[in-house]
């Protein structure tokens, strides 16, 4: 695979930043998850969508994973909520304003509108029900009823103070090909880069021309660490660790859903919408908890052809530091004991941060360590 087509055959464009808010239409609030979501919309980035899904693409989402027209892989639902009054009150054929935080970002022309049954979407996009689950708990906290239409965006979201790391996928296309990169693997993360992850990072671009990393800072929960502080952190470490012409860093504006295998397939999607040919899958990809199996995002996989779905995945297995092998490695390459395996995770580097503890070296390099400690310190003020 050496270009990466744009699922469905062309980049979705949806932004008119000289189009004039019509002051006449219904305002619709919306949150920051439908905000990112807006966004990505219109730069094409969740490509062939032009607009929030109406009943019959949900439906097929949640049943089969698949956009009901054109019958492409899709596997998480994109929807814009409202309340019951206002689905009452608005009509199809209706254009609407969307507005976060009180200000007009885009318009939406309405061409359905449905109660959706929350119970069936948790099980089939989360596997659970269980409201401690946080993509669940955000579920049922939206509201009752779905809109739905093409979107067009007038003004873009602020961005935070890394604001020429936002690049739309047209952008990040043109950066490939200045690069002469044919091959590139997408990154997704929601954590500072630890040990484990630049492992398999490397490991991928011992095979494919560069690396595009793509960290997600959209909402996250709470105990995530935030954006600004793990930008910070990539900078360091890819100044400090990673060939300079190998790898592209730029963001990923969207919301985490902790929707494990579901996820993966979406993250890869949209991945090849920003211009990869391959995307990493290692461990509990987008998972949460314990409610999926550490592979169980990469199995997924096989419900797709590598035809339908457009990029190659690249599953890495548990990666750990062995201290016999003096090593990063995985039970591929790692003959020891489980004893001998320093096991890593984001979660970990996070406890260990918020207990005051500073993560050896084996999990995460120093100076990305002391971004940490001190972002979090300043966030914690
Ligand atoms: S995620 O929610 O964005 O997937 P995270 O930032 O921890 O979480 O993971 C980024 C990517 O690295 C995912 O593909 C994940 O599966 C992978 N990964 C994280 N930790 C490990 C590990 N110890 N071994 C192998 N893969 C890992």
């Amino acid at each position: 695979m050496t270009t990466s087509i744009p699922h469905g055959g062309q980049l979705i464009n949806r932004i008119d930043l000289t189009k004039q808010i019509n002051e006449s239409h219904k305002i619709v609030a919306i949150d920051a998850l439908e905000l990112s979501d807006v966004e990505l919309i219109a730069n094409g980035a969740y490509s062939p969508l032009t607009g929030f899904m109406g009943k019959a693409d949900y439906e097929s989402v949640l049943s089969s994973m698949r956009l009901y027209e054109p019958s492409l892989p899709w596997s998480i639902p994109i929807t814009l909520s409202i309340d019951e009054v206002l689905a009452n009150n608005i009509s199809i054929g209706e254009t609407i304003n969307l507005a976060y935080n009180g200000t007009i970002y885009a318009e939406m022309t309405v061409t359905d509108k449905y109660k959706p049954n929350k119970q069936i979407e948790a099980e089939q996009v989360f596997r659970t029900t269980d409201i401690n689950h946080p993509g669940v708990k955000k579920l049922f906290s939206r509201k009752d009823y779905y809109v739905a239409g093409p979107i067009t965006l007038f003004k873009r979201p602020k961005k935070s103070q890394f604001s020429t790391y936002y690049l739309d996928p047209k952008d990040t296309r043109e950066k490939f090909k200045e690069l002469d990169w044919k091959t590139i693997v997408g990154f997704q993360t929601r954590n500072p880069v630890h040990r484990a992850h630049e492992y398999i990072q490397k490991s991928a671009l011992e095979i494919v021309d560069g690396l595009f990393l793509n960290p997600l800072v959209g909402e996250t929960k709470a105990d995530d660490i935030p954006s600004d502080v793990r930008m910070k952190s990539y900078l360091v470490l890819l100044n400090e660790y990673y060939p300079k012409n190998r790898v592209f860093l730029s963001v990923f504006p969207a919301a985490m859903r902790y929707a494990g295998p579901r996820e993966a397939i979406f993250h890869a999607i949209v991945r090849k919408n920003y211009g990869c040919t391959h995307f990493i899958v290692g461990r509990d990809h987008a998972g949460v908890g314990n409610y999926y199996g550490s592979y169980d995002a990469q199995k997924i996989f096989s419900n797709f052809t590598m035809e339908e779905l457009g990029i190659q995945p690249l599953f890495f297995e548990h990666s750990f530091y062995c201290r016999k092998c003096e090593n990063m490695a995985s039970s591929k390459t790692c003959p020891h004991d489980v004893s001998d395996h320093m096991i890593l995770s984001g979660t970990k580097v996070r406890e260990m941060l918020n207990k005051g503890i500073r993560p050896p070296k084996e999990f995460s390099r120093k100076e990305v360590v002391d971004i940490l400690i001190e972002g979090l310190k300043v966030n914690k003020l």
